[in-house]
């Protein structure tokens, strides 16, 4: 029932396996699979990927995002099924990959335990962070001139890579990888927040994604041009976001953010923007040729 992944179908597949099993405390949101998968205008995915499927249903899924890391989603009425993701994965790599998990997805961790894997809560790390919506506030003054909006389709799209691509440069999103984006499901530019500069440039942005299944919604990415920082920028297109997802009926916002103490700005602006840290990766290994117990 394993099946390597196909590409486009399997990615929305995927993203149905995610939304059905997702609760606050589960790495992967719908949206982060869009941003993380979806920009490519192939469908191929890249890296080794594989689905496991009952029937029509998928149950788990692995992905080894770099050569000797995996990351999966394994139905937590299935746990057994971690076991064949990681038979998979080890048959793909060289020596038994790290596989980082939410400590809130117990059902992996016991099953990663089980295979001789242990836990390594040393080094970098993310926090889960969560905020109900029942209460917001409105959107910040910003300095004179400077607009906080949605973004209007094709004709900001120039504009809107570019901020991106400041933030994070060197950044691979290009502007054909971000019209693939916004083409996908479940992408919607209402949630797709921009700071417009008196001179026209975009400044800061807010990207959000809504899972209106489980009325969740995400930030990935967000980000600030260095030389404006710290104007409140950033809080604004988070407000932004976060009104947009009420608006559309979601209850719930997450964001993840570095835990450690080696980049620590992020998790500030989201605690300033009211989330609070509700679970931590956890990254498991194990030692080459260990058997498990
Ligand atoms: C994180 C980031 C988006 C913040 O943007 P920003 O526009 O500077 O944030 P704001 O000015 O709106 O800050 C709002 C609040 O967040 C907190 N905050 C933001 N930057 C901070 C910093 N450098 N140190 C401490 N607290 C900070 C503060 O509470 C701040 O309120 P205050 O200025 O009234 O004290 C920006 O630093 C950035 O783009 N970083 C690089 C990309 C990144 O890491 N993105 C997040 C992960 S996807």
């Amino acid at each position: 029932m394993r099946r390597d992944y196909g590409g486009e179908a399997d990615l929305q597949d995927l993203q149905r396996f995610a939304q059905r099993i997702w609760s606050p405390g589960s790495r992967w949101h719908i949206g982060d699979l869009a941003w993380n998968l979806g920009q490519a205008p192939t469908t191929a995915a890249g890296r080794p990927m594989a689905l496991w499927r009952i029937g029509a249903e998928p149950v788990a899924w692995g992905w080894l995002e770099a050569p000797d890391e995996l990351a999966l989603l394994v139905d937590p009425a299935r746990p057994e099924l971690a076991e064949q993701v990681l038979d998979w994965a080890e048959g793909v790599t060289s020596a038994p990959p790290t596989v980082t998990v939410f400590d809130s997805e117990r059902h992996l961790d016991a099953a990663l335990r089980r295979r001789g894997y242990s836990a390594d809560t040393e080094g970098p790390y993310f926090l889960a962070h969560r905020r109900d919506l029942a209460v917001l506030p409105g959107v910040p003054r910003l300095p004179a001139g400077f607009v906080v909006r949605p973004v209007r389709g094709e004709a900001d799209l120039t504009r809107r890579v570019a901020v991106h691509r400041e933030v994070w440069h060197p950044s691979a999103l290009t502007e054909e990888r971000y019209r693939t984006l916004v083409r996908r499901w479940p992408y919607r530019s209402a949630f797709d927040v921009v700071v417009e500069a008196p001179d026209g440039r975009f400044v800061a942005y807010c990207l959000g994604w809504y899972d209106e299944v489980n009325r969740a919604g995400l930030f990935e990415p967000v980000g600030t041009l260095a030389e404006f920082r710290r104007q409140g920028l950033g809080r604004a297109a988070g407000i932004a976001v976060l009104r947009a997802f009420r608006d559309a009926g979601a209850e719930t916002a997450v964001v993840y953010a570095r835990g450690d103490d080696a980049y620590p700005v992020p998790k500030q602006l989201y605690a300033a923007l009211g989330f609070a840290p509700h679970a931590r990766t956890v990254s498991y290994r194990r030692r080459r040729g260990r058997v498990s117990g």
